[in-house]
């Protein structure tokens, strides 16, 4: 529970966006909500509280109970088909708008979906770099174009509403959602997701809010979530009030006075409360003090872990202000609860009308409350892929390399050289995705899936080719390797939450292969440069040790040929991208620690964020060369009993 000693001495601030202050509009939309509600049963309202999953409802069953939303979670897609194509995910979205319509209560469905690097859950999406990635890069302008392109991509799809931006502050590596996160700094969180947020909805003070072109948005996840204690994925943060605010909520604040209309709460607990079960936070903090208007949507039955009894954890969540519930499958069972409670006063009426206002009211911002809101086939419809959202994603990541180390200025490289290009990873699309790509975890998908994708390898082979060079692709190194340079490229496989999670952050440990070639390269007098991917800091001395030149490439999705577009100069010796990425994260060089620097005593442990070199700084050739590289007994280990993706030794 908060303490109350905080409670009197933390103000929230008042988060008003153009949208709040805009009373015409405002006294309209209150209006037509007001007459709808009026309208309603019972039975009607409570099934715009629930939102289903697409693999658990039909069109016929939103006919039939006029739910509000529904969503598609990680990996689900029309049909069960990985790679339904835009018309499939057209024509359903469709169908369920058309069965919506048809319902009793004529209310539009909303549905959600993950796209939390462009529109990742569809086939032939361009899939832009991660979050964490995007905080390398740090340019709001880049942020508010990705968000309007994959708006579009999401509109196009008949889709309108998408569960992102994620604004947690990540604090310890552990997590697997590291990645989801764009900085360990509140103030860049801030700035870029609310960028994200404004090109996703469109500007709140102008008509194209959530016009045809634009989707609504999501502040995830409210709040704490970066700071479970060990990185435990949905565990509990313990921290002050204050730093809740100032640390944990400061991309929310941002988010809502850029005009977020939906806030997601958060699986974590604060100081041992559930923030799902939080009334403290979601009514007296987030729609009292800081005065949002919109609807707080549940995460993936996020309510259901309050009680054993379905009922009860549906009662709490939504007394402490849960407005919609997000259920992974038996949304029946929880429609069916939820009237039950509200039948029998459990949840009164008060509360009631004004969770289903909340979501009308977002309707409403939509024009989907009057009669000439269109159904999404009515609109005109263009394609996922094209030349321009390449070119963007290619952007995004010429911006976002971060250059760790660069002896005797290894790079850039001239093209017209002999190189030779060692590991897997170069041609693996889905590595360089990640998790929420195609699938929830990011596994199991192959280089078919990505029709319209280039690989770290293309890259590099178009450069090295065109330049006149030679270059060849290994998986081994041996004795007999020849080449001017070896580029080596590698790092960590898929993962999202939960899986994700780790114990301990050094790479070497899960895996050697790139260290031990690395190790020959440099024995073989060949000049290495690695390349890693990586959706967190990891722990990385040896590696760091082993190689001339060290460039990390965090996850940059479908377009990560663009890595070509820094490491060399173009054919006449001249630079054609110095690196502008910088660390967002602090990065650990001492085994064992696993999460981030906010302590000034630790500062030589670390390198610093904003640390990146560039061509341009001339930098002396020694750094990073002789760094410690035991491990072993200082390694500290959460006591977690969940399920890793990796071995941990
Ligand atoms: C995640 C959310 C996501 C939701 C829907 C949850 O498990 O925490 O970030 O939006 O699922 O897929
Ligand atoms: C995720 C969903 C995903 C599901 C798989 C959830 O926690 O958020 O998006 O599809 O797990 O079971």
């Amino acid at each position: 529970m908060a303490d109350v000693a905080f409670k009197e001495t933390v103000a929230w601030p008042q988060c008003k966006s153009a949208l709040s202050t805009n009373t015409r509009r405002t006294e309209q939309i209150n209006e037509l909500v007001e007459a709808r509600l009026k309208n309603l049963s019972v039975e009607q309202k409570v099934a715009q509280l629930i939102q289903a999953e697409l693999a658990s409802i039909k069109p016929d069953d939103v006919r039939r109970f006029g739910l509000g939303s529904i969503l598609n979670g990680g990996g689900v897609s029309p049909n069960a088909n990985k790679r339904a194509s835009i018309e499939d995910w057209w024509n359903l979205a469709n169908e369920f708008q058309s069965a919506a319509r048809e319902s009793e209560a004529g209310i539009p469905i909303f549905w959600g979906t993950d796209a939390v690097h462009g529109h990742n859950n569809v086939f032939s999406a361009t899939i832009f770099p991660h979050n964490i990635a995007l905080g390398a890069a740090n340019d709001s302008d880049l942020m508010e174009r990705l968000g309007a392109v994959t708006a579009r991509d999401v509109q196009d799809t008949g889709i309108d509403w998408v569960f992102a931006p994620t604004l947690a502050v990540p604090c310890d590596y552990r997590w697997g959602r590291t990645y989801e996160g764009y900085s360990q700094e509140p103030e860049i969180v801030a700035r870029l997701g609310s960028a994200m947020l404004r090109g996703l909805q469109g500007d709140p003070a102008s008509t194209e809010f959530f016009d045809e072109n634009h989707v609504l948005a999501t502040s995830k996840h409210f709040v704490g979530e970066g700071s479970t204690r060990d990185g435990i994925d949905q565990g509990d943060t313990f921290c002050s009030e204050i730093d809740l605010l100032n640390i944990h909520a400061l991309g929310h604040i941002a988010a809502l006075k850029a005009g977020a209309q939906v806030v997601m709460a958060a699986f974590n607990s604060w100081n041992n409360e559930k923030v799902h079960g939080s009334s403290y936070l979601l009514q007296d903090v987030l729609k009292g003090q800081m005065g949002f208007d919109g609807f707080v949507v549940s995460d993936w039955d996020g309510f259901a872990q309050l009680d054993d009894d379905l009922e009860t954890a549906c009662v709490r969540s939504i007394n402490a202000g849960v407005d919609m519930l997000m259920v992974s499958s038996d949304w029946r069972g929880v429609y069916e609860r939820v009237l039950n409670a509200v039948t029998s006063g459990e949840i009164d009426a008060v509360r009631l009308n004004d969770a289903v206002g909340r979501i009308l009211r977002v309707k409403a911002l939509r024009g989907m409350l009057t009669s000439n809101w269109r159904l999404p086939s009515t609109r005109s419809k263009r394609t996922l892929g094209s030349k321009s959202k390449r070119e963007l994603a290619r952007e995004a990541i010429r911006k976002s390399l971060v250059l760790l180390k660069n002896s005797h200025g290894l790079l850039p490289l001239k093209p017209g050289k002999r190189i030779v290009v060692v590991g897997k990873s170069a041609h693996d699309i889905a590595q360089q995705c990640g998790g929420w790509t195609l699938t929830w975890q990011g596994t199991n998908n192959v280089t078919d899936d990505f029709p319209d994708a280039a690989s770290i390898a293309s890259g590099i082979r178009t450069k090295v080719r065109d330049a006149g060079g030679t270059v060849s692709f290994t998986d081994e190194v041996d004795a007999d390797t020849e080449a001017d340079v070896a580029i080596v490229v590698f790092g960590e496989e898929p993962y999202a939450e939960g899986e994700g999670d780790l114990n301990h952050l050094s790479f070497s440990r899960w895996d050697p292969t790139a260290l031990v070639q690395m190790k020959v390269l440099k024995d073989l007098g060949i000049p290495v440069v690695a390349l890693f991917l990586t959706g967190r800091p990891r722990w990385i001395n040896p590696e760091l040790n082993a190689s001339d030149a060290f460039v990390v490439c965090w996850l940059p999705g479908t377009q990560g040929g663009a890595v070509a577009d820094v490491i060399f100069k173009d054919g006449a010796d001249t630079v054609r991208c110095d690196f502008a990425g910088r660390l967002p994260f602090s990065w650990p060089l001492d085994s064992s620690l696993t999460s981030i620097d906010r302590d000034s005593n630790q500062r030589d442990s670390y390198l610093p964020v904003g640390y990146g070199l560039s061509y341009e700084d001339k930098v002396s050739f020694e750094q990073l060369t002789e760094l410690d590289e035991t491990t072993g007994t200082s390694l500290r280990g959460p006591s977690f009993s969940g399920s890793y993706n990796y071995p941990n030794p």
